[in-house]
């Protein structure tokens, strides 16, 4: 296993910074990257921080992270949480673990967020703590053993 940490982001998080900040807060895209990445140097941990729109493109992402052994995958998948079977089969089929993040709470909103798709798959969670989300969800997969 190596000590790379995927930080994969999904749909629309790109426009971090002036989407609904009153939902995600004002920090951009670019800025979490350099937090998170900050933080895995301190915690001994290489980040890869990407970001896409299109589901293919995150599934393909999720095979790499198993191809190269990565330690962990960090997955906001944005609105594909919520409807994309072909990301839980990808979770389900590689050995990474995958712990679920997201900016906001998606059980505190519309019905149509509570269901996760990426959650059936997902080793960890983290939940409604806003950018800094991100780093609790590196210190999980610091964490995880190997
Ligand atoms: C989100 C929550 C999703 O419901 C939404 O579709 C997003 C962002 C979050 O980080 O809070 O795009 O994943």
């Amino acid at each position: 296993m190596s000590n790379r940490v995927f930080v994969l982001n999904g749909p629309n998080l790109n426009l971090l910074g002036t989407r609904e900040p009153h939902i995600y807060g004002s920090h951009t895209l670019d800025q979490i990257g350099e937090a998170v990445s900050a933080r895995g140097r301190e915690l001994g941990v290489e980040v890869d921080f990407r970001q896409t729109n299109h589901e293919g493109v995150l599934v393909d992402w999720l095979h790499e992270a198993y191809g190269e052994s990565a330690k962990a995958v960090l997955l906001n998948a944005g609105a594909y949480t919520h409807t994309s079977v072909a990301l839980l089969d990808a979770i389900k089929a590689v050995s990474v673990p995958v712990i679920e993040v997201h900016l906001s709470d998606p059980l505190t909103r519309e019905s149509f967020r509570h269901v996760s798709y990426v959650g059936m798959g997902a080793v960890a969670e983290v939940k409604g703590l806003g950018w800094e989300g991100y780093l609790v969800a590196l210190e999980k997969a610091a964490a995880l053993e190997g």
